[in-house]
């Protein structure tokens, strides 16, 4: 029997301890071991497992994790959770850096992310207000003016005047895309109702006051066909309703059609309901397609109609880098405000959300101060933000682009784009599959569509048809899951159209023609062993 450990207990003792700073050679070795067992024992993980696999089903790991007690005493030291994490935890958490994890918009990250995260950690500044950031909220202004103009490509002296003064704000960051939109729609919603004679503005008397104060009904949305659903959580928080975020019929193509855009307009303008647009939202790489609406016709129409023009650029605003395929988001730098991810096509980890304004005083519009900070007159950036204390996430950006460079991320985008356009090749030749949207950036989506249905359907009638669209439903339904569950790949789906289909997200540069021909083989061997077999 080995000898059992000492309870640990919880002392003023320990508690100094676990305040360790590397003042001397003791406290340095004991830092980089843990810093070492982190990073070498998840590196292995992420060598060894792929996909989300049904060896531990969520049922029972559920019923691992059922105590909701905090116990008094010290359960563990720290080399015990760090390696309770390597081996309990990792194993069944998501192998995302996985070059055969090609279903959602989470990938792999620069190794050298994780060391700028952990220097973020250990500062631990916070970009709310000077007096706990100094220099870093100064860096995080010049990191929204890089992208600033990136995006919007101003004047030099626009950004000499802009960059560093107190009363200008180019952007600002939040934690995710979904913050990101939703402060465009704050901002867009306060500019539509300001305070004028016998009113004090939206921000301050609310949505009811505002309508009643400027006549209105109903305040609306106009959104994309594929907009994303942070957009229709904006509508809820900003008091117009979820139910007027209203969606603009998309062409063939699933990209926003100008023409309906107008028609809804003029339709909305001459209803009998007095309604306000608040905003016209186009998408830059929608979630499920990657498709990017046109947006120098969208902007046509919104500046002509004074309607405030904002593009969720959440996924495909990296694109602007690559000077190759920038021209794709062309009439971008013509919007009222645009999201960026960080933890999308920056390749960050998560929570890096990033808004950003044409007009560098319109997010005065949503600005609150406080006695203990932000104080009027101050230059703290949590004067104009949604969230309260945050953190330097923007310090781990501007590092990331000095040590990648644009043309760093260019090649990354230029990989997805280009490997997405192989891949849809290599769908077309394949006689089991339907490319369904081919990629206009790294995402495409298509579907198992076996012969013998595809035959029929050329030949039949709506019945039929909609009998065919539900049996072709269940079997990419089936070949997804199965793919999934054996764990060696992940493709995700969705539906559009009525039709279930496979979407891949190419973005990790380590996947290669090679490693997607495997995963559709896999999907023939599935659909015949699995799926063929069984009917
Ligand atoms: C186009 C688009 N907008 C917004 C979002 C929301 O981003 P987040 O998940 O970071 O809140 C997403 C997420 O996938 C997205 O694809």
């Amino acid at each position: 029997m080995g000898a059992t450990k000492p309870a640990l207990v919880a002392n003023w003792e320990t508690l100094q301890r676990i305040f360790i700073r590397p003042e001397d050679e003791d406290s340095r070795r004991t830092l980089i071991k843990y810093m070492e067992q982190i990073l070498f024992g998840l590196h292995e993980f992420l060598k060894a497992h792929v996909g989300i696999t049904r060896e531990a089903s969520l049922e029972a790991l559920s019923e691992r994790f059922t105590e909701s007690r905090i116990c008094s005493h010290p359960q563990k030291k720290l080399a015990d959770v760090i390696q309770g994490i390597i081996e309990e935890i990792a194993p069944h958490a998501v192998n995302v850096a996985s070059p055969y994890f090609i279903g959602h918009m989470t990938s792999a990250i620069p190794f050298f992310m994780v060391h700028l995260h952990t220097i973020t950690a250990a500062l631990n500044q916070n970009v709310v207000k000077m007096e706990t950031s100094k220099v870093v909220s100064i860096i995080e202004r010049q990191v929204l003016a890089k992208l600033h103009r990136l995006i919007f490509g101003c004047s030099g002296d626009f950004y000499n005047t802009h960059i560093q003064a107190p009363t200008s704000t180019l952007g600002g960051f939040v934690d995710d895309g979904t913050l990101a939109n939703l402060t465009a729609m704050w901002v867009a919603r306060n500019r539509c109702f300001p305070p004028k004679e016998g009113f004090e503005g939206v921000e301050a008397a609310g949505i009811a006051a505002a309508h009643r104060a400027y006549g209105v009904d109903r305040s609306v949305i106009l959104v994309s066909g594929l907009a994303h659903y942070s957009l229709r959580k904006a509508g809820g928080v900003l008091g117009i309703g979820s139910g007027n975020i209203i969606s603009v019929p998309s062409s063939v193509d699933h990209r926003m059609d100008p023409e309906r855009l107008e028609a809804v307009i003029q339709e909305l303008k001459s209803g009998a309901s007095r309604t306000r647009i608040l905003g016209v939202v186009a998408i830059a790489g929608a979630t499920e397609t990657g498709t990017v609406d046109p947006l120098d016709a969208v902007a046509d129409i919104c500046s002509r109609e004074k309607i405030h023009f904002h593009v969720d650029a959440a996924w495909g605003g990296p694109t602007l880098l690559s000077d190759k395929y920038r021209s794709l988001l062309k009439g971008i730098e013509r919007a009222d405000s645009v999201t960026i991810d960080g933890h999308k096509q920056f390749y960050m980890p998560m929570g890096c959300g990033m808004v950003f304004f044409r007009d560098p005083r319109v997010m005065d519009l949503i600005a609150y101060h406080a006695a203990y900070i932000n104080r009027p007159g101050s230059v703290d950036l949590g004067i104009r933000s949604l969230e309260g204390s945050r953190p330097a996430v923007s310090l781990v950006l501007g590092s990331a682009l000095e040590i990648m460079g644009s043309r760093g991320y260019a090649l990354l985008i230029e990989h997805g784009i280009e490997t997405a356009r192989a891949f849809a090749e290599e769908i077309e030749k394949r006689p089991l599959f339907a490319l369904v949207t081919p990629p206009q950036l790294n995402i495409l989506t298509y579907r198992v569509f076996p012969e013998e249905i595809r035959r029929r359907w050329a030949s039949t009638g709506p019945e039929e048809r909609a009998r065919l669209m539900r049996q072709g439903n269940e079997i990419n339904i089936a070949v997804q899951r199965i793919q999934r569950e054996a764990g060696q790949s992940f493709v995700s789906r969705t539906t559009l159209d009525n039709a279930v289909v496979l979407r891949a997200v190419i973005m990790n540069p380590m996947t290669h023609m090679g490693i997607l021909r495997d995963i559709l083989d896999e999907q023939e061997e599935i659909y015949r062993r699995e799926v063929l077999r069984k009917a």
